[in-house]
């Protein structure tokens, strides 16, 4: 959950999402971000030696948990055409992952099909509002090993809490949670 602030328009989607993935039979875990001490990218390029990050913080469990996960639901609100700096400091912290695949081959023996989707949502309407974001969130998942398998966006919501005001969304976002355990969204 990439927004910074608490019963946030993503949360409310997240959260429905994650009914969806718990009723389709999965364990779910929530991770906020704004409540982990995650320290930017330092480009120091430690991981180079053997694909570890030499930043100890709350991404060393992070890692753990994004390596473990059958399935990821990322979620971020557009800030700047963006995802929230919280986010995105997550997906430059596994510049390590990537360079695991990437550069020393590790990896190849997970046969699993992990798949993500990723929820978002933003306060103008253009047609472009989320371009920037699916791209850095596609090659994020890539990074890690992630089949990118869907998305529920959605395009003009500021104050907090009004997308409970859009029931379609919810059930959308309920569906997506679902169909995400299920597999049916892997042909995208
Ligand atoms: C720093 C900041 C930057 C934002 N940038 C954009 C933007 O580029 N485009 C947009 O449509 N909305 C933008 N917004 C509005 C948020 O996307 C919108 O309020 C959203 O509903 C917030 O989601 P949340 O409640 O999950 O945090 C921005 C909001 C903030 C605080």
């Amino acid at each position: 959950m990439g927004s910074p602030r608490r019963q946030s328009n993503t949360e409310v989607l997240l959260d429905k999402a994650l009914e969806g993935a718990r009723e389709a039979g999965a364990e779910v875990e929530k991770v906020l971000v704004s409540k982990l001490k995650i320290s930017p990218c330092l480009e120091i390029y430690a991981c180079l030696k053997d694909g570890n990050c030499a930043i100890k913080d709350d991404m060393q469990s992070l890692y753990k948990k994004l390596l473990e996960a059958d399935h990821i639901i990322f979620a971020s609100p557009i800030f700047f055409y963006s995802i929230t700096s919280q986010a995105k400091a997550i997906i430059d912290r596994c510049q390590a992952l990537w360079v695991r695949k990437h550069v020393l081959g590790m990896g190849g023996e997970d046969k699993r099909v992990r798949r993500g989707v990723f929820i978002s949502i933003g306060a103008t309407r253009g047609e472009k509002l989320f371009d920037g974001a699916m791209l850095t969130v596609k090659y994020f998942f890539d990074a890690i090993g992630v089949k990118y398998s869907g998305d529920l966006l959605v395009r003009g919501i500021d104050n907090k809490g009004q997308i409970e005001e859009y029931p379609a969304a919810l059930e959308d976002t309920f569906r997506l949670g679902q169909e995400l355990v299920r597999g049916s969204r892997d042909g995208q």
